[in-house]
């Protein structure tokens, strides 16, 4: 039978599609904010080793269930591992549609960022700038949330409409190199900056007695975010992968650019914050009051060449968004194209204008609803946005990732696992028994740890 299954027209179109995914707000948000809260050093050591004995197998799993079968999450889970697994891949779109939802709210705030900030860069930044004022004006403006969310969605469906090669993997061949570009100019010059030695060493100088066990499960909690895992985003995309080509490579290329993007976007963070005196303290609250309540001030008041440098940042964290909703989409997309037997077209529309009722609820819950904006279903966690980062940071994708982890290391056959993994010639850092042992033993064990901590002691990791 002719295979008519659209691949990426080349493994590099791949890798740049994964990574793209892999690359987000979660490495220019949470990461550094996370690393922050966590007191550096010691953590990134942590998170290091958590992306490798557990990211990296996983995100071996997942591509390899992808490639073999050629199928979206939900057939593909069927096919390697059990009819009765299809659920799996059924509760990783439905974590796709939950994220999507909500990122789309932050992505569409880096576009306001863009042009507010290409606006000061023209007219000169204001003298008595409020700017945690403006962040809470913007928050709480329904009509604004609606129409940044919105476009952010159109531009969303706008690519994934276009289908794998000519959609997704053109959109990633231009914005990845746009984004190394933006990240190595703003690194150059965050370095020249008089707070760059204290944020290396803040960032890599550990110190173990600030670090306890939340610490440790919050870094493996990220690396599944990070990494696009848990949720079947990297079998699809395994999906597209030609039969011949090696995996393990693509997924080290992946894990290793996505683990320094994290690093190099905290070295410009924190190198901008030590620079500042008093600002360490006043970042201290909240992950959104870094990226753009203190960081927009601070390109204009501190950072060399901050003129061009501050709206090219915002341009960086769209496209990051931009290349990770792609992904998020595309799991639903895939699902109803494989599932439900639907053209793309009509699959990703359906898909966006569903995805989107659910983006302008979490837009509307930071005050400009007030029913939405306490809404609880979690306690602690008030607020619908509030809500599904928690479900899908806490549940969505930890279990998801124990599930695809368990199924594949034990319930489907060394011999094929071997087979993906190795026949297609596998670098000599790759060791099969090492993945094996990991996909068993160590990622189980590490993410049930995760469920325990939230179930049990009501941790919380969104
Ligand atoms: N990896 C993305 C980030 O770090 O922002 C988030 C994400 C994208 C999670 C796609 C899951 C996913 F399927």
């Amino acid at each position: 039978m002719k295979d008519l299954r659209e691949n990426w027209s080349s493994n590099l179109g791949f890798v740049l599609a994964a990574t793209g995914s892999a690359i987000g707000l979660g490495n220019l948000w949470k990461f550094p904010f996370i690393t922050w809260k966590n007191d550096g050093g010691a953590f990134v050591l942590i998170y290091l080793v958590c992306i490798i004995a557990v990211g990296l197998p996983i995100m071996m799993a997942e591509l390899l269930v992808g490639r073999k079968t050629q199928k979206s999450a939900v057939g593909a889970m069927r096919e390697t591992i059990g009819p009765s697994w299809g659920w799996v891949g059924t509760w990783g779109v439905m974590a796709g549609f939950v994220i999507l939802s909500y990122y789309a709210v932050v992505a569409g705030w880096s576009i306001f960022y863009l042009f507010q900030t290409l606006q000061w860069s023209v007219s000169g930044f204001p003298t008595q700038a409020n700017m945690g004022g403006l962040f809470a004006d913007l928050a709480a403006n329904g009509t604004m949330q609606t129409a940044l969310s919105g476009t952010f969605m159109f531009l969303t469906v706008g690519v994934v409409y276009f289908g794998v090669a000519s959609g997704i993997e053109k959109t990633a061949r231009l914005c990845l190199p746009a984004l190394f570009v933006i990240l190595l100019l703003l690194l150059f010059s965050s370095l020249t900056m008089e707070g760059s030695g204290e944020a290396l060493a803040f960032l890599f100088r550990p110190n173990f007695s600030e670090l306890d066990s939340a610490a440790v499960l919050e870094a493996l909690g990220h690396s599944f975010f990070t990494l696009s895992l848990g949720m079947g985003t990297m079998i699809v995309y395994g999906s597209y992968v030609a039969r011949n080509r090696s995996i393990v490579n693509a997924a080290g290329s992946i894990v290793v650019l996505d683990t320094v993007i994290a690093i190099i976007a905290s070295i410009i963070m924190f190198s901008v914050i030590f620079t500042v005196p008093g600002m360490p303290e006043q970042v201290d609250g909240s992950a959104v009051g870094m990226l753009f309540i203190s960081l927009p001030q601070l390109f204009y008041e501190v950072v060399p060449f901050g003129v061009v440098l501050a709206p090219a940042f915002y341009l960086l964290v769209a496209l990051a968004a931009l290349t990770s909703t792609i992904s998020l989409l595309e799991v639903v997309v895939s699902y109803f194209i494989d599932q439900r037997k639907m053209e793309r077209s009509r699959a990703t529309l359906l898909s966006g204008a569903c995805i989107y009722v659910f983006t302008f609820l979490s837009g509307m819950s930071f005050g400009a609803s007030t029913w939405l904006s306490s809404f609880e279903l979690f306690e602690g966690k008030a607020g619908f946005f509030a809500t599904l980062d928690h479900f899908a940071s806490n549940w969505a994708l930890p279990l998801g990732g124990l599930l695809i982890t368990l199924g594949v290391g034990w319930f489907m056959s060394t011999k094929d696992t071997e087979a993906e993994l190795v026949a297609t010639g596998s670098p000599r850092w790759f060791s099969y028994k090492a993945w094996l042992f990991s996909v068993r033993f160590i990622a189980p064990a590490a993410v049930a740890a995760i469920l325990i901590a939230v179930i049990f002691l009501g941790k919380d990791f969104s």
